[in-house]
């Protein structure tokens, strides 16, 4: 039996009949129990026997109260269920229980039949509890797996490819070359899905590190526009750029911003068919409120776009397949993808605009998509002005 369908139980309570009943009760319900008067004790044998599935907890107790008790788990990382018992039972009190972690709330006197159901609830509740943290730590497990051991020989190979493309080892005819460099975009895909799902995890761990600095918004602009170039001719697509006039600073990390422009020029290729149209544009703009800023009500935003400001305006623009109007909001959220036209045919794995969104906002930019059904889509983003 593993130690998480344990079906030990510890009873804390300072009147040592109620202790005593109760546990009594338990074992002949097939519970093993164990007894403690009072909070301090109780945390004594939680700390040392980890293997309690289940503790019920008086609140009013001398030396350590329930409560603060409960706080100590809490602190100490202690995976039992807690069920907080109580003699003078009120609403706030059991909201103030469950605030601080604890499963569930029982008034005293209660019947065996109560907190025996509260008990295997409380049981089920902190199974799928762990069951959770497990699949969570295997998907950490899995996305540190990702960058080492897959992002570093994809670099590998894109190098070598490179070497061979560039004639290093003997002549390569223009055929050859254009095969070497569609392997080398294909490598290069993979690598910006790894970054994408790598960077998300960054963002959520608040472990992502980023250094804004002001630069020119149309030198960022032109530079990673002019990369995506080749890929567009390629696609017999036509790629344009129409940048202010009026050449101001945002305050970005250069690396990321290309990343996000990457991602955004990515879907506009992946989406648009031969012979349509994409156009990087970026205009300088005053708002006075979200409104006049033409951000769209449904889009959450900073306390910044309420107040009069300078910002730049950047906007990706296809004339491809277009978005439905109900996922314009969803596609920023991880793993999301259009159902129908999905980009899974297309390749990708939903993560690049939730990376752009998580990026944007740490620049406190917005980002938003709009869209003219079946006639393309706008990726619009906005930064305050340096
Ligand atoms: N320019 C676009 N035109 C049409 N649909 C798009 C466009 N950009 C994004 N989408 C939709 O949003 C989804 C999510 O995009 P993204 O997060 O970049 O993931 P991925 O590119 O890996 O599919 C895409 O799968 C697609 O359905
Ligand atoms: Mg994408």
């Amino acid at each position: 039996m593993s130690l998480q369908m344990t079906n030990k139980i510890l009873i804390v309570d300072d009147e040592m009949d109620t202790c005593l009943a109760l546990s009594i009760y338990l074992q002949s319900e097939g519970f093993t129990c164990s007894l403690a008067a009072d909070g301090s004790m109780a945390m004594q044998m939680l700390l040392k026997e980890r293997d309690f599935s289940v503790v019920l907890l008086d609140i009013c107790m001398p030396q350590l109260d329930g409560i603060t008790a409960l706080k100590l788990l809490q602190e100490a990382n202690c995976d039992a269920a807690v069920i907080m018992m109580s003699g003078q039972g009120s609403e706030e009190l059991a909201v103030e229980c469950m605030r601080n972690g604890a499963e569930d709330y029982i008034s005293k006197p209660f019947s065996p039949e109560d907190i025996l159901q509260r008990i295997e609830r409380a049981r089920l509740n902190r199974l799928a509890r762990l069951d959770k943290l497990r699949l969570e730590q295997e998907k950490e497990d899995f996305i540190l797996m990702l960058s080492h051991d897959m992002k570093n020989p994809l670099t590998a190979v894109i190098g070598s490819i490179d070497i061979v493309r560039e004639g290093c080892l003997g002549a390569v005819n223009p055929e050859q070359k254009e095969y070497l460099l569609a392997a080398i975009d294909s490598c290069n895909e993979v690598v910006t899905m790894i970054d994408n799902l790598l960077d998300i995890r960054k963002f959520e761990a608040g472990k992502m590190q980023m250094i804004p600095q002001p630069y020119l918004a149309t030198e960022l602009l032109g530079k990673v526009t002019g990369q995506f170039a080749r890929v567009a001719r390629h696609d017999g697509i036509a790629l344009s750029v129409n940048l202010s006039p009026d050449d101001d600073m945002i305050a970005v990390d250069r690396h990321s911003f290309n990343r996000i422009l990457g991602n955004l020029l990515g879907n506009a290729l992946k989406f648009t068919p031969e012979g349509g149209e994409i156009t990087v544009s970026s205009a300088q703009v005053f708002g006075h409120d979200a409104h006049t800023l033409g951000i769209p009500p449904s889009v959450t935003i900073a306390p910044l776009f309420f107040t009069p400001g300078r910002f730049i305006r950047i906007a990706v623009s296809d004339t491809g397949n277009g978005i439905p109007e109900d996922e314009l909001n969803h596609i920023f959220e991880r793993f999301t993808q259009v159902a129908k036209k999905s980009g899974r045919e297309k390749g990708g794995a939903g993560m690049g605009l939730a990376y752009c969104r998580l990026a944007v906002e740490s620049f406190h930019g917005v980002i938003w998509a709009e869209s003219r059904a079946e006639q393309g889509s706008d990726f619009i983003m906005l930064f305050p002005c340096e």
